[in-house]
This record gives structure tokens, sequence and C-alpha cells, in this order.
């Protein structure tokens, strides 16, 4: 869904930064080859996603949901040198596309790719994350935030994406929808953790940030 008219969208996307070439074609190879290419962050909210890893300089990200990479190409455009994004996706079937591209971009290093479900790996993986962005299955963000939340320190910050899922949390909600339920009830615990700041950006699906205080 689409919540700017699209002359705003438009006049958006022409005075924002261009992405680099990589990710042109690794969009364009997803939308070819790929199940579900929208699931794609794209070049709007990628420039965002590369612009506040530039701002933050993290060390250590964690991205949960790498999907073919997108998003991960983006936030580590801003690590720190020797820092590191690791990337968990329960798709091993997308590995060759993330790999090709990782390497295309020259951030074999930068980059780990995991495989499996990311509430058995994320406990597995010891680190002191400045940045989490959550990208994965709606049905869990709960349960993701609440995991990730426990280890954070003050001044690291979450991403979580699709936070309006289609305006779908401003309407009544079905009582089978359980990623609709969860995105609300999410939604609603982090307006009031005292742990942390928000802010909810209507970018594309909904981009909420966290800093924790
Ligand atoms: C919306 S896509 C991620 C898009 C990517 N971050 C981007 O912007 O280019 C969601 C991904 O989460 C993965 N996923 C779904 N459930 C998962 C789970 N339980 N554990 C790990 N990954 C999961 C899917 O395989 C899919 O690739």
């Amino acid at each position: 869904m689409e919540f700017l008219p699209e002359e705003i969208d438009r006049y958006t996307s022409a005075h924002t930064s261009d992405e680099p070439d990589y990710l042109k074609d690794l969009q364009r190879e997803t939308w070819q080859k790929v199940l579900i290419p929208r699931m794609l962050s794209g070049p709007f909210q990628g420039r965002l996603l590369s612009m506040i890893s530039h701002m933050l300089k993290p060390k250590y990200v964690l991205e949960i949901g790498t999907y073919t990479g997108y998003s991960a190409l983006c936030l580590a455009e801003g690590l720190q040198e020797n820092g590191k994004l690791h990337s968990i996706d329960i798709n091993e079937e997308l590995q060759p596309l993330q790999l090709k591209y990782i390497e295309r971009a020259g951030m074999q290093q930068a980059i780990e790719l995991h495989v499996g479900q990311a509430l058995e790996v994320i406990p597995t993986l010891n680190q002191d994350w400045d940045l989490v962005f959550i990208d994965a299955d709606k049905e869990n963000y709960l349960a993701y935030y609440n995991l990730v939340m426990k280890t954070l320190k003050p001044g690291a910050h979450i991403l979580i994406d699709n936070v309006l899922w289609s305006g779908k949390v401003t309407e009544k909600v079905a009582k089978n929808d359980l990623e609709t339920q969860t995105l609300v009830e999410l939604n609603q615990l982090i307006q009031d953790d005292k742990r942390v700041q928000n802010i909810l950006l209507p970018v594309r699906d909904g981009l909420t940030l966290v800093r924790v205080l």
C-alpha cells in the first residue's frame, strides 16, 4: 500500500540520493527470480537505513530477516571500521543471491549470514548490539523485541519495519489475524515502554525507530 500521493512519492525519491548500482541490480534480480519481491526494502527506505546507519556508526548490527540482502547491504554502509552486521534468515535458498551481492559490494568481511529460526539463532550470537533491524515474520515481532531488549545497552537502537501493516493497525482487527494483532500490541507496548524513546516514521509500510534510554 502506498501512503503518499504518487506525485509526492516521485518528488521525494527524485530528491533523495541515488543507491549504488549493485543495489539496483539486486532489486532487479530479486523481482525477476524470487517470490514476494515487494518484501525487499527498496531504494527510498534503503537510503534511509543507510543514512541512519551512517549517523549511528554502529559496530555491531543484528538484522532479523535477510531476504535477498538488500537492507543488510544498506545498513552495512554505515558500519564502523571492522564492524559487523549479522543477518538471520530461515530460508537457506536465498543464500546464493545474498552472497553474490555481498561479494559484488565488497562486504564479505562486514556481513555474516546465519540460516535458521531467528528466535533460536539470536541467543547464540552473544554480541553487544548497537543497532537491531527487525524485518521478519510479524507473528514473532513481540518476541523479537522482548528478546533483544533484554541485552541492549543505553544508546542502542532498534528499527522495526512494517509497523503500519498497510494501515491495518488502525482498523478493527479480525480475530484470526495474528500478524496485525501482534503489530498492534507491539506498537502499544513500545509506546508505553519507559525504557525507550520511540518514533513511528510513516515511511513505506511504517518504520519505528527506538532508542534505548
Ligand atoms: C520482509 S523479508 C526481509 C526483507 C529484507 N530485510 C529487506 O529489506 O530486503 C522477511 C524475511 O524474513 C524471513 N523469515 C521469516 N520468518 C523467519 C524466522 N522465523 N526466522 C528467520 N527469518 C525468518 C523470510 O524468509 C524473509 O526472507
